[in-house]
């Protein structure tokens, strides 16, 4: 059997990473194919290299572009691949354009879909990532649900009990897999001169806070706020759609915010671990820091990750100032017992597993 395992972006690499590591520990017949959705060494090679994975046997080179253009360039050129390679399986995970254009492409060719993390949904329309997974899950085949919470959306969607399996979130495996060697390897906290829960950590990147002025200004103005409250640095490992609007937009960084580059993975788990506190509209970072038992406060109105609010380790503050202190203040004092309601770092093994048993055409 021949699987295909399509990536682009950086969650892509590092949630897909357990899935590589156990197609190569049994000497599957396995390629990756890279769109390069993210191409900037610290978004994309970096992970290959702290990850230990191989290189891709595609490089498709897709880039930046408006969703029509991206997306349709990465069906052409996935096109190509799929008919030279004829794969009896794709693996795609989670909820770029990517994902979509892989699925798209594969099941128009009628070869098997494994969907990797099926069945989030923020209810949200205009985040670009919900139409990807609806779409995505109902061309895929095979519906790797991280939660019985994601399991019970699929089915209530009509899609096929038998096609949906439970494995726990892949996440779980790369933080389980790089946290002891983050922790021998790192040296972030020395770099930054930070000491352990004596800062925050903030990123974001949804189009939904960055592309508006008005939302990423209130964001800024958040960080004053919190900053002046428990006078706490507050670092931002800024991502390049951050960085580009804040400049178009000429805001202002608040004082005791440090912005810095995209840091590779065993530096950011080890800044996740050790922060007082996350703020973030990162999806795999609300699970990230819900796994390491480390307060977030998601700065969106909705999450399509549920388990992290039930558990009492998330809370939703939006892109509002007030609210964004006031959550902070919450989740500051917050006893850190809950759950990791995520699975049990085993994810990649049962999805491979899965695929050998069932996925020969
Ligand atoms: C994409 C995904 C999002 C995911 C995120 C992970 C979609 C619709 N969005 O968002 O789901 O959460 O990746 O980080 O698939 N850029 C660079 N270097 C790069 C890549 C991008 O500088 O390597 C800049 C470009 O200016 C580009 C912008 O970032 O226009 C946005 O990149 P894009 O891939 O379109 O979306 P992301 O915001 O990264
Ligand atoms: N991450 C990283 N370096 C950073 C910021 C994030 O390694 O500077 C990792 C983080 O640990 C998580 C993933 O990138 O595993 C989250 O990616 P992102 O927030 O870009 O996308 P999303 O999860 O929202 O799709």
């Amino acid at each position: 059997m021949k699987i295909c395992i399509s990536l682009g972006t950086r969650p892509e690499i590092i949630k897909m990473s357990s899935v590589i590591r156990e197609c190569a520990r049994r000497k599957l017949d396995y390629f990756i194919l890279h769109t390069n959705q993210h191409y900037s060494k610290n978004l994309d090679e970096i992970f290959f290299k702290e990850l230990d994975l191989p290189k891709p046997k595609y490089n498709l080179n897709i880039g930046s572009g408006t969703h029509g253009e991206q997306t349709g360039r990465m069906l052409i050129e996935i096109e190509k691949v799929f008919l030279k390679e004829k794969p009896d399986v794709v693996l795609v995970q989670g909820d770029t354009n990517t994902v979509l254009a892989s699925a798209l492409a594969a099941a128009k060719l009628h070869i098997k879909v494994g969907h990797v993390e099926a069945g989030l949904r923020s209810y949200f329309r205009e985040m670009p990532e919900e139409i990807n997974r609806v779409l995505a899950d109902h061309c895929s085949d095979f519906l790797f649900a991280p939660t019985k919470n994601a399991e019970s959306i699929l089915i209530g969607e009509g899609i096929p009990k038998e096609k949906v399996f439970v494995t726990g979130n892949t996440v779980v495996d790369a933080v389980r897999q790089n946290l002891e060697l983050a922790g021998k390897k790192s040296r972030i906290l020395e770099k930054l001169g930070l000491d352990k829960s004596g800062y925050f950590l903030i990123t974001t990147h949804r189009p939904e806070n960055v592309d508006k002025k008005e939302r990423l200004a209130g964001i800024l103005e958040g960080l004053n706020l919190v900053y002046k409250r428990f006078n706490l640095p507050v670092i931002y490992p800024i991502h390049p759609r951050t960085a580009k609007m804040v400049e178009t937009f000429k805001l202002k960084i608040p004082a005791g915010t440090r912005v810095v580059e995209p840091v590779g993975y065993l530096d950011f788990l080890n800044l996740e671990r050790n922060a007082k506190l996350v703020l973030t509209d990162s999806g795999g970072i609300q699970e990230e820091v819900c796994i390491l038992r480390v307060p977030c406060v998601t700065l969106r109105g909705n999450t399509e990750r549920p388990e992290t609010l039930e558990v009492g380790g998330n809370i939703l503050a939006g892109a509002d100032p007030g609210k964004i202190l006031k959550s902070a203040e919450r989740m500051f004092t917050k006893n850190k017992k809950w759950k990791n309601p995520f699975g049990d770092g085993r994810a990649g093994e049962r999805i491979v597993e899965y695929i050998l048993r069932n996925g020969k055409r």
